[in-house]
Parts: structure tokens; sequence; C-alpha cells
């Protein structure tokens, strides 16, 4: 019933042994969380960006060119770039760095000149200090290569939501060899914005911005991102090939709207390893037309856990392929290893899906496949789910019902493994500590321990 993982995925398992973590939260993760936007039209924001883009560009393997860069090479790399002629400084470009006059109009100009007007690598540097900035587009295709932003200031955003015309705050786009870095702080200044989120009530809400989306990179480095209370997503990843984010620490409170850590959709090869993620929403989220995505060693909590999905809302999304979630731990969150589908009639797939050594504390939900998404009324999903593997999952459940497995009646979830399941009974209602599985249109194969025993199939 296993089927055989990608060579891809195999090498990645070698290289990166791993852990990671979840956490809580309630409310509706997906912004937007009703059914009837599958049949309105959907505002041109969201739109814009839960979407592809109308004429996919195709994400091929063998025409990329090798960086030649790895996680490891990039601190040399600045080293060398200190030393050489290719650092462009944002206080020497006009950056005020005075926390109060936006230096927005400084960022782009030191982008344009490093990416423009040299060759080689360079890099983009923030120094020391606290820079207000408002929303700023860093595009590509640059002819230094790679191209590396270090932040090791506080850069916070202007909070007028209205100077936001779409809907991010540092959109990073079209650029092969993109290298982020720095220990310096993204500050999103969500607080005075995050009560103008409706989106639990309102349908037609705008999605307040993202603080950083990566958008068609090709070979791109995370190494140490500190992002605190965005006012949308933490990250967007989209459209993009071979990205890997390490050593991150992305955080906003647990009742945040939409805080997302990571968002991933039409992206193949993303890595997510070494981070720790509490948010007020998904710490990382796997969404539609994703390919070869491995999540290990992160720590997620509080916020609504590792998911692969909403998947099934909007009609032009495609299928997710080979996702490993591997030694991670979750704590404080509604859900722990998540699948969850809309009940709409698009259609899709989502296979090769595997979550294994998970440790889980204080989780509600803590398995999960729920293809009833976004709807409460009878309806079914078309979105099949299969090849899903739970792996070595133990810790403490606060509700009673610890594996929840609701599947399409119409295309029920084929080929779920559940092997050596651990869990306890956590909550607060101590008169009835026993858990329990529940199961509908499931077909399950089971191996090792299973507590909570196994839905009978
Ligand atoms: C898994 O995580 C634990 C705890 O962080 C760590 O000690 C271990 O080395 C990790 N294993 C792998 C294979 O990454
Ligand atoms: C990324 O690679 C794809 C496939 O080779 C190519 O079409 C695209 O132009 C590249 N993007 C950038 C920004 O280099
Ligand atoms: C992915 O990018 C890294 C540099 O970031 C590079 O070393 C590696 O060769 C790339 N992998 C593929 C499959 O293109
Ligand atoms: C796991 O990630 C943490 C940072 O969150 C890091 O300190 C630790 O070294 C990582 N473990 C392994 C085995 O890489
Ligand atoms: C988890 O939540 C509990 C209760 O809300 C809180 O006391 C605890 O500090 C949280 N744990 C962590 C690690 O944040
Ligand atoms: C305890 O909770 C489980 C799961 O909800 C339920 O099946 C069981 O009947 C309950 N037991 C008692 C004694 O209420
Ligand atoms: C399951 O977890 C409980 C509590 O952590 C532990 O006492 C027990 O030994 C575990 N069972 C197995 C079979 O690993």
């Amino acid at each position: 019933m296993t089927r055989n993982l990608s060579l891809v995925i195999q090498i990645l398992l070698l290289v990166f042994a791993s852990q990671c973590s979840a956490k809580v939260a309630a409310t509706l993760d997906d912004v937007t969380g009703t059914e009837n936007l599958l049949k309105v039209t959907v505002p041109t924001v969201n739109e814009q960006f839960l979407r592809p883009a109308g004429a996919p560009r195709r994400l091929g393997i063998g025409t990329l060119p090798d960086i030649g860069s790895t996680v490891n090479d990039i601190r040399e790399n600045i080293v060398l770039n200190e030393n050489g002629g290719s650092v462009f400084d944002v206080t020497k470009h006009g950056a005020k760095a005075d926390g109060e006059t936006d230096d927005a109009q400084a960022f782009m100009t030191t982008w344009i000149a490093a990416c423009r007007n040299t060759v080689g690598p360079a890099k983009f540097l923030i120094p020391q200090g606290t820079y207000l900035v408002g929303p700023v587009t860093f595009a590509g295709p640059c002819k230094s290569f790679p191209i590396t932003l270090e932040n090791q200031g506080t850069v916070k955003a202007t909070t007028d939501i209205s100077e936001y015309s779409s809907p991010e705050w540092f959109s990073i786009e079209d650029i092969t060899g993109f290298i982020l870095t720095g220990s310096g702080v993204f500050d999103g200044q969500g607080v005075t914005v995050w009560p103008y989120n409706d989106c639990k009530k309102n349908r037609f809400c705008q999605l307040l911005p993202i603080s950083i989306k990566f958008s068609r990179l090709n070979h791109t480095i995370v190494d140490g991102l500190t992002s605190v209370n965005s006012m949308g997503f933490h990250t967007f990843v989209f459209y993009c090939y071979n990205f890997t984010a390490t050593n991150m620490k992305i955080i906003a409170p647990h009742n945040s709207p939409n805080t997302d850590g990571m968002y991933l959709s039409t992206s193949k090869l993303v890595t997510i390893t070494n981070s720790v993620i509490g948010t007020g929403d998904d710490c990382v989220s796997i969404g539609h037309s994703t390919e070869n995505i491995v999540v290990t060693n992160v720590t997620c909590g509080p916020g609504h856990g590792l998911s692969v999905g909403s998947l099934g809302k909007y009609s032009k999304e495609k299928s997710v392929y080979n996702v490993l979630v591997k030694n991670c731990t979750i704590f404080n969150a509604t859900n722990g290893a998540r699948i969850k589908t809309w009940a709409s009639r698009i259609s899709g797939l989502a296979s090769g899906i595997i979550f294994e050594d998970i440790v889980m504390y204080n989780v509600k939900n803590p398995i999960i496949i729920d293809q009833t998404y976004g709807t409460k009324k009878k309806k079914v999903s078309n979105w099949k789910i299969s090849d899903v593997h739970f792996k070595n999952i133990r810790g403490t459940s606060t509700t009673n019902v610890a594996v929840l497995l609701e599947c399409s009646e119409l295309l029920p979830c084929e080929g779920v493994e559940l092997r050596d399941i651990n869990l306890t009974y956590g909550g607060t209602n101590l008169r009835n500590t026993t858990i329990v599985s529940s199961c509908s249109n499931a077909k399950i194969a089971t191996f090792g321990v299973q507590n909570p025993p196994p839905c009978v199939v």
C-alpha cells in the first residue's frame, strides 16, 4: 500500500534528520471561511494571492543554474562580501534609521543598486538600528548573483493599511539565487491592525498584508529569519522552486487572526527545518499545487498545527504530492497533523503524505483529516486523499477524539496508515479521560501501538 517516495524526498530524508512541534488556537483558519465564496465573485485581493497565475510558468528542474551555495556556505559568503565592494548598505542610500521616517524609498533605491548595477555576489545590508518601512518590492531579475538580504536591524511596518496597494509588506520577486539572513527582526506591527480583520464575519474581507512574500524565486535560502506580529501571514512562498528555510523564529499571539507562519502554494522542492513557529493560525500550511515539501525539526505552538490544505477552494488549484513532516513538536494547538479540504466541487489529489516522529502536547485534534472544511451543510469534497502515513505520534489530546478521519463520501481516503500512535488524554474533563478514534469513509491499515484504539473498518 505504501507508494515509494520520490528520490528527492529520500535524499532529503537522509540529509535532514528532523524534529517538529505545533500548538493551539480556535476559529476558522482560512480567511474567508465560508462556502459562499465558492459561488460568488472572489475579491481581487484574495484571488491574486491565493490563485496561481493564469498562465503558469513551468517550474522545470534541468534548466536551472546551480547557485553553488549551501546553507553552510552562507556565512562565509557574507564575510567575503564585507571585505569586498559589493555590500549595499541602506543607511548609505538614504535610510534614516530613526524609527519614524518611512525608509521604503531608500530600501528600494538600495535594492536597485544591489540587484541591477553590479555583477557577482551582492549583499543588501540593513545594519543595526530601527527602521520604519512601508510596502516595498524587491524585484529581479538581478545581474548580481547570488543576492543576499541581511537584516541586522529592527524593521517595522507602517500601519496605515491604505498604503498597501497590494497585500504584502516585503514582496521579493523573480530572482534566482536569493538569500535571506541576519539576526534582525521584521516586525509587522500587526497588533494595531488585527482588530480590522473581520474575516470571521465578512466573506468579502480584505486580507491584511503578508510580511514577506516570496514569488517566482529559484534556489532560495532563508537562514535566520525573525518575524513577529505580521498583519496577515508571516511568509508566503509562491511559485518558488528549490526553497530552503532554516533557523526561523516566527511569532505572533495565539489569538492573532490569520497569522500563518509559512504558507506555501504552487511550489516545488521546499524544505523548512530547525525553526520555531508560534502564531494564531497554521504554523506551516502546505497549500495547493505543491510537490516535494519537507518540514523537519519545527516546533509549532501555539497555533493551528502543521497542515496540508486547505485544498479545493478555487478552481485552478492543482494536486499536492510528496509531503514529509518529520521530527516535529506541536503544543498548545488546535490541530496537530492535519489534512483539510473544502467540501466543494473542485477536484484534485493529495497523495504521498507522511507525518512521522511527532510529539504533541495539549493538542485539540492531534491527528485529523477534515474533508468537510468550510461547511456545516451536507456537501462532499471532490478532493481525493490517498497514501497518507501517520507514524510514531505521541503526546496528549485535549479532547476525547484524538484521531479524527472524516473523509469524503464520494472519494473515500485510501491507503491511510496508522503506525505506533500513542496519545493520552490531557484535557480538563477529568470525569472522562477515555480517548477514541472517529472515522468516516477512510480505508485504514494499522500497525504497532494504537492509543486510542483505531476505528474498526
Ligand atoms: C529530532 O529532534 C530532536 C530534538 O530536537 C533532536 O535531538 C534530533 O537530533 C532530531 N533528529 C533528527 C533526525 O533531526
Ligand atoms: C526559474 O526557473 C524557471 C525554469 O527554468 C524559469 O522559467 C524561470 O524564468 C526562472 N526564474 C527566475 C527568476 O530565474
Ligand atoms: C537548490 O539550491 C541550492 C542552493 O540554494 C543548490 O545548492 C542546489 O543544488 C539546488 N538543488 C536543485 C535540485 O536544484
Ligand atoms: C532543531 O532546531 C533547533 C532550533 O529550533 C536547533 O536549535 C536544533 O539544533 C535543531 N536540531 C537539529 C538536530 O538540527
Ligand atoms: C500552553 O497553554 C497553557 C494554558 O493556556 C499555558 O499555561 C502554557 O504556558 C502554554 N505552554 C506553552 C509552552 O506555551
Ligand atoms: C467518554 O468519552 C468517549 C469519547 O467521547 C465516549 O465515547 C464515552 O462514551 C465517554 N464515556 C463516558 C463514561 O461518558
Ligand atoms: C504510551 O505513552 C504512555 C504515556 O506517555 C507511556 O506510559 C507508555 O509506556 C506508552 N506506551 C507505549 C507502548 O509506548
